[in-house]
């Protein structure tokens, strides 16, 4: 144990299967990058607090960019005791440049370090996970304004209710995941806080300025409170929790994809590239990244759940359960990102079949209308609603579509039936009548196309 850096006051060994228990190298050396930099922040922060000298700060940030290149080539060698990325890079360093390595961790404590490396890592993970995101709903909005033309049954309760257009409902998913770009983007603030300078726990006592390391390092504040700064992880949370949402959100998309790819719908066909075949039977082709979609938002959600109880009942400052943020942040964070660009792939490439689509309207869909018809001659909405109802029922009776009674029967249920009553029955003109911000006729839709690329730009 004299090899760990730690070890000054341990006489045995650490057990073997405690060693494996422990270690976290094999997990958190994907933020190698952002420990080096956050090492080297810190180095140069040194200087001013009279630890290092400009030529002792210089060995450490050239040492460190040659650790750097290690892990980059794949190169970096772990040894035995290495316990996490902090522990590796330490001793790596030493080696490489000597005992002048030992100065860079004054005052500074794994605490304040891991709590940095992980925001850091998070930053840079947010902006991927942001262009992602913009990428789907830019496909989304693409295909709205390409396949606007096309009308299909709007289900409520998966019964048939209203017309719309295609373009609506892929719109409908676009604004879920609209809302989703800008809770990302409103997580910046909170993740984009410096914990370094902070100490173990109690502050940094050689006054290294914080400002200073968080304009170096590109974050947006300086952590307000030593203690809090080392064991706050509500900016995993919040990630989990943002991840959990959009994950439901691409559940809700597969699970309707899923459906209208079904032969009983048939309203869409999935490629190839995001389908996979039975191994008995030769005939199928399931959606199965669809259905990966729809599973993977259980997993995302459950490490959010597993990690708030981690959370839940820890004492002030660090703790070692604070080193299960990572498994379960990293997890959700591939996660989410894989998912993104799964439904990027397969909404640009699915294809729909616009004469199904419209093959499944049927007239008793415009019975609304047909309400709304007699409203616009002034009878109130309630009753036309009463009277439609009827008229539904007749047609049920005879057997015959609704768009199929004649003036008669409609006369029969209330004389302010007239004529143009003929004109109900058309599904486009259901749609453009729909028309109020938010709604299904083309300028509606075209504006709703107009508004989530606002939200692309935006920031
Ligand atoms: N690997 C640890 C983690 O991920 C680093 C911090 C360890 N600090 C400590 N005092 N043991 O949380």
């Amino acid at each position: 144990s004299k090899r760990k850096l730690w070890g000054g006051r341990f006489t045995g060994t650490t057990d073997p299967i405690m060693h494996a228990y422990n270690e976290s190298l094999s997990y958190d050396q994907r933020m190698w990058a952002q420990d080096i930099r956050g090492s080297q922040a810190y180095a140069r922060a040194l200087v001013g607090c009279g630890i290092l000298t400009a030529e002792e700060r210089d060995q450490i940030v050239a040492g460190l960019d040659r650790v750097g290149e290690e892990w980059k080539a794949g190169k970096f060698q772990a040894a035995p005791d290495d316990e996490d990325i902090h522990t590796a890079n330490e001793r790596r360093l030493k080696e490489i440049i000597g005992a002048v390595a030992g100065k860079l961790h004054t005052g500074r404590s794994r605490n304040d370090q891991v709590a940095t490396d992980m925001r850091l890592w998070l930053i840079d993970e947010a902006a991927k996970l942001e262009t992602l995101l913009i990428q789907l709903i830019d496909v989304m909005v693409k295909r709205a304004k390409a396949e606007i033309d096309a009308l299909m049954p709007g289900y409520t309760h998966l019964q048939r209710a209203q017309p719309i257009r295609w373009s609506h409902l892929l719109l409908s998913h676009a604004s879920y995941l609209s809302s989703d770009l800008s809770r990302l983007r409103d997580l910046r603030p909170r993740i984009s806080v410096l914990p370094l300078g902070s100490g173990p726990l109690a502050g940094n006592p050689f006054s290294p300025d914080r400002v200073a390391i968080a304009k170096d390092l590109g974050f947006l504040s300086v952590g307000p409170n030593s203690m809090y700064n080392v064991s706050d992880r509500d900016f995993v949370v919040e990630t989990l929790m943002w991840a959990s949402l959009t994950a439901v959100h691409l559940s809700k998309l597969a699970e309707d994809f899923i459906i209208y790819s079904s032969a009983e719908f048939g309203f869409m066909t999935l490629s190839d590239a995001y389908s996979t075949g039975s191994s008995i039977m030769p005939q199928k082709k399931n959606p199965d990244s669809l259905e990966l979609l729809r599973g993977k938002s259980g997993r995302i959600f459950g490490q959010m759940a597993g990690f708030m109880m981690t959370l839940k009942g820890i004492p002030s400052t660090y703790n070692k359960d604070l080193q299960e943020d990572k498994e379960p942040l990293f997890d959700a964070v591939d996660t989410i990102g894989r998912g993104t660009q799964i439904a990027t792939g397969v909404i640009s490439t699915l294809e729909i079949h616009p004469a199904k689509m419209r093959a499944a309207l049927t007239p008793d869909m415009l019975a609304t209308d047909l309400a709304e018809y007699l409203v616009r001659k002034g009878i109130p909405f309630r009753e036309t609603h009463h009277v439609s109802g009827s008229a539904v029922r007749l047609s049920e009776e005879r057997k015959c579509k609704l768009s199929d009674l004649t003036l008669e029967d409609f006369k029969t249920l209330h004389p302010a039936f007239e004529e143009d009553v003929a004109k109900v029955w058309s599904f486009d003109e259901s749609v453009e009548r729909r028309d109020a911000i938010g709604g299904t006729s083309k300028r509606a839709v075209l504006e709703q196309c107009d508004t989530l690329e606002k939200n692309l730009k935006a920031q």
